[in-house]
């Protein structure tokens, strides 16, 4: 089989279709999301307005013919603003284009970006604890750092979460040049 050609690119409002068909099958047939019922094109498109609105990094991995083949992005952690230099990233490969080294670019694409943007950490938080998901972390340098057992239940199974992180950029080292308090 040759190598599988694509470009990384910032995604745009009219990949929202797209976004929705990969993340879909990914909802309704994996445990990488617990989500469970798929959303649709427009609201995959605010979903993207808002990580674009919040100035975080949204990429897409696309086919030579522009297809997209995968996507990964970032939000912050969690809501509360003393979370704001904590992202969290979610990444979803076409099903039939796995294990063809997307995810392995587009997490390495997000991470360079995320740090741009000023992120300090980046959190996976692994639904499933998914053994593909956690090697692809491991491979490009995250730690595992926790694991909330049974915290899931989808397709009639309890599902754990696994945390890794990854320090971007100066991590913790030193303090940011704005401190809003
Ligand atoms: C997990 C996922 C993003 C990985 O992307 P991918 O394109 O399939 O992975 P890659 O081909 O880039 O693999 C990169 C590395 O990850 C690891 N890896 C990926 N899939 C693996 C698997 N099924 N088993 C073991 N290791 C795996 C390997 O270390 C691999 O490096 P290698 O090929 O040199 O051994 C993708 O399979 C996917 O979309 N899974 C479903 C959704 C999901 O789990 N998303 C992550 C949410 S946190």
């Amino acid at each position: 089989m040759s190598p599988i050609e694509f470009t990384i690119r910032t995604a745009r409002p009219s990949d929202a279709a797209a976004l929705a068909e990969i993340y879909a099958h990914h909802v309704l047939h994996g445990t990488a999301t617990f989500e469970t019922e798929a959303p649709d094109s427009a609201e995959m498109g605010a979903r993207l307005a808002r990580v674009v609105d919040a100035r975080a990094p949204w990429l897409v991995a696309a086919a030579p013919d522009g297809m997209v083949l995968g996507y990964a992005y970032v939000a912050q952690f969690r809501d509360r603003p003393a979370y704001r230099m904590t992202c969290e990233n979610s990444i979803y490969i076409r099903d039939e284009c796995r294990g063809q080294g997307l995810g392995a670019a587009l997490l390495a694409a997000l991470l360079e970006a995320s740090t741009v943007a000023g992120f300090r950490q980046m959190i996976a938080v692994i639904g499933g604890g998914e053994p593909g998901s956690i090697a692809l972390h491991a491979a490009l340098g995250f730690e595992h750092i926790g694991r909330v057992r049974s915290s899931g239940r989808k397709h009639g199974r309890w599902l754990d979460t696994v945390y890794m992180q990854l320090p971007l950029g100066p991590g913790d080292s030193v303090p940011p040049e704005e401190e809003p308090i």
